[in-house]
């Protein structure tokens, strides 16, 4: 078992946040459900069925946005949960250090603000880079730490996530047809006007 601490964060006033327009060329979108191979093979926990599988769900079924690149690519995204917390922010190596998560965060307060919800997250004690940027947006440190037990049974830490799939059955698919659009209320567009 391996034990992860996060500090909770939440804003206090999303309205207030300022709107940071995504560079010339870059756009808003909703992430695709066709992005999660991209989500997974970046992510610290992923690498194997389960985590797509996981990753494909809350695509689908919650809100989230990304920064696309002029080409179309995802350089940039930012997820919601089954709790409504922001999670999965993460940045393209080589795009990091040039505020591209900004637009991204804030679009999402706004979508998350607009629906009721507050706008929190948590993030794991070393992590500075993530810790600035919340806390560059109005993001304010809660009391206490969060920790995550992340337990993978018969399975031992040395071995890479993708032996999860070797040591037992890849994940079951969802069952569901792909949609491109998540379903947390209100319609969603393939992209976002950000005027
Ligand atoms: C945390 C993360 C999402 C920030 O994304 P980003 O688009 O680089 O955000 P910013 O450009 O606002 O940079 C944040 C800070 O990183 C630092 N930074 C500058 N250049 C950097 C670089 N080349 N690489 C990393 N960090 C850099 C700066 O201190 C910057 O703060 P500033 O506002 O004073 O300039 C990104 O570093 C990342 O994807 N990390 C790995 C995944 C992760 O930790 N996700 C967060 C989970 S909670």
């Amino acid at each position: 078992m391996e034990t992860y601490p996060y500090r909770p964060l939440l804003h206090p006033d999303p309205p207030a946040m300022p709107q940071y327009r995504p560079d010339k060329g870059f756009r808003l979108a909703p992430v695709s459900p066709a992005h999660a191979m991209l989500l997974r093979d970046t992510w610290k926990f992923g690498g194997n069925s389960w985590s797509l599988r996981y990753l494909s769900l809350l695509i689908r079924h919650f809100p989230n946005a990304c920064l696309l690149a002029p080409e179309g690519t995802p350089i940039s995204w930012c997820l919601t949960d089954q709790l409504a917390s922001l999670i999965h922010g993460y940045t393209l190596p080589e795009h990091r250090g040039q505020h591209h998560l900004r637009p991204v965060v804030g679009m999402l307060a706004a979508q998350l603000h607009a629906r009721g919800f507050p706008v929190y997250t948590r993030v794991l004690t070393n992590n500075k880079p993530s810790l600035h940027t919340l806390q560059r947006l109005g993001f304010r440190l809660l009391p206490g730490v969060f920790y995550r037990l992340v337990v993978r049974p018969g399975f031992a830490q040395s071995q890479p996530a993708s032996a999860l799939d070797l040591a037992q059955d890849p994940a079951p698919s969802s069952g569901e047809q792909p949609r491109t659009h998540s379903t947390w209320g209100g319609e969603r567009r393939g992209e976002w006007d950000t005027a």
